[in-house]
């Protein structure tokens, strides 16, 4: 059996529906070739994102049936900041609806203008967030991080040489903070080791900088470091985790992804003062500090979702699936980031389709044939993503990496999905050759991937 037995029964359905290939070039076309614009009820298989697209379980749906709609003070509200506390261990918790509204709110209280915020790779919406703070984005990771085929446990480390370097010629006062980003999603979803924490934690320290975490997917990562990382194959994920957050002084987490919810977020901090201020932010923005943006049923789904995030029968099926895919598609010759990480297969669109220049969008161009052809949404990180001007020569700075992520959403498809979206992938770049390129006819200045609009070349 190639993949996993799912560790549950499945009890609600929702039905997919079946598209033709005219239908769907029809809604590409409306589309502008932007997968992101198309209609979720003419995609048979959504693999866009993990991101709020979980399954909840019963028990997280019974917790929504006991959501406390108070405004201030709801039940729900203790068990939330009990679960974060339980696992993050810092004193302060803070509500808010999703991730970026997180990095908002605490990029606002700690990043000035010219400030460069260290880390082993900004998320976009995290460096956007930093930008719109007149901050400076700079990602450290090691550069195995930058190599699709280079295998190595723990790809998504950051360059503690370089980020010392980076330290010692600019001085401490001109950096704002340091974070990690839990698994690295824009590099692969390559996890981080404890030893690499605990050095830059070290390194930050000593030159009294803050260190932070970005815990998206920290699950995944501590989950990774029990199966990889000497000595830690006996310790509980829970415990794991533990240890990593001490190193740093706070977090923030879209609880989209392993928290197992569809909206949430929140930060997490040790520094009273900083917790003071954010809360004020979230006051201004979110609403009262007890409910962040969210009903008290969704805080309840949270405190659940945290729980059962962490189970590890649970984190060894979900880590397989992902691992399974990418053993397929290494074994028919498609070529993806080696070893795969946490949530996604990231298929390498610069070497499936040499004859695509990146400013033709390569990676855009892998999606929008899967999508046609198959009716599998994908998404590109690649030049569209994180192509950027610079802003003196005004030349394009195109990104090392052009990919097709493929998701894998939580609790949501099973192994015949998955193995529909395997052969159609191993098809497809089978003839890759009749791929076309696209050129953007649309671009808004950040951000630019969600709104885009592109046609074929001719
Ligand atoms: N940080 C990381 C590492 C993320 O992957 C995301 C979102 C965010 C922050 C922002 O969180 O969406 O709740 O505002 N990643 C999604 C993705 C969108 O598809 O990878 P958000």
């Amino acid at each position: 059996m190639p993949f996993p037995m799912e560790p549950f029964r499945i009890k609600v359905v929702e039905p997919i529906k079946p598209t033709t290939r005219e239908e769907r070039q029809r809604v590409l076309q409306e589309a502008g070739y932007n997968v992101f614009r198309i209609p979720s009820e003419k995609i048979l298989v959504d693999m866009l994102t993990d991101s709020g697209t979980s399954a909840m379980s019963d028990n997280q749906w019974a917790g929504m049936m006991v959501g406390d709609e108070a405004y201030a003070q709801c039940r729900n509200w203790a068990n939330f900041e009990s679960a974060v506390r339980g696992i993050f261990g810092y004193q302060f918790v803070i509500p808010c609806h999703q991730g970026r509204a997180a990095e908002n709110y605490l990029f606002e209280n700690l990043v000035n203008e010219g400030k460069i915020v260290l880390s082993n790779t900004h998320f976009d919406t995290t460096r956007a967030q930093v930008q719109h703070h007149r901050g400076l984005p700079l990602d450290l990771v090691i550069s195995e991080g930058h190599d699709p085929a280079a295998e190595h446990p723990f790809k998504g480390n950051i360059d503690i040489e370089r980020a010392e370097r980076v330290i010692s010629e600019e001085s401490a006062e001109k950096i704002a903070f340091g974070f990690l980003t839990i698994t690295n999603n824009s590099s692969g979803g390559q996890p981080v080791s404890l030893e690499n924490a605990r050095a830059f934690s070290q390194l930050l320290k000593r030159h009294g900088l803050p260190m932070f975490f970005d815990a998206a997917r920290y699950a995944e990562n501590c989950y990774f470091i029990k199966r990889r990382e000497a000595g830690q194959e006996n310790r509980s994920v829970k415990e794991i985790a533990a240890e990593l957050f001490s190193f740093a002084v706070g977090a923030w987490m879209s609880a989209k992804k392993d928290a197992l919810v569809n909206m949430g977020g929140f930060i997490t901090v040790d520094d009273e003062d900083l917790a003071r201020r954010v809360t004020d932010s979230v006051i201004l923005n979110e609403g009262f500090f007890t409910y962040g943006g969210l009903a008290g049923r969704d805080l309840e789904a949270v405190a659940r979702g945290l729980l059962e995030g962490l189970r590890e029968e649970y984190l060894a099926y979900r880590i397989s699936q992902v691992e399974e895919i990418g053993r397929q598609l290494t074994a028919a010759g498609v070529p993806i980031i080696r070893p795969t990480g946490g949530h996604a297969v990231y298929i390498d669109a610069k070497l499936i389709l040499p004859h695509i220049p990146q400013a033709n969008f390569p990676g855009v161009a892998l999606t929008y044939a899967l999508y046609r052809d198959y009716g599998i949404r994908g998404v590109e990180i690649g030049s569209l993503m994180l192509a950027q001007e610079d802003p003196e020569t005004g030349e394009m700075k195109y990104p090392d990496m052009e990919l097709m992520r493929i998701c894998v959403p939580r609790r949501v498809y099973t192994a015949s999905h998955l193995q529909y979206v395997i052969d159609s992938i191993i098809e497809l770049c089978s003839r890759a050759s009749e791929i076309r390129g696209l050129e953007l006819t649309y671009a808004a200045p950040t951000l630019r991937h969600f709104t885009a609009r592109f046609k074929e070349v001719e």
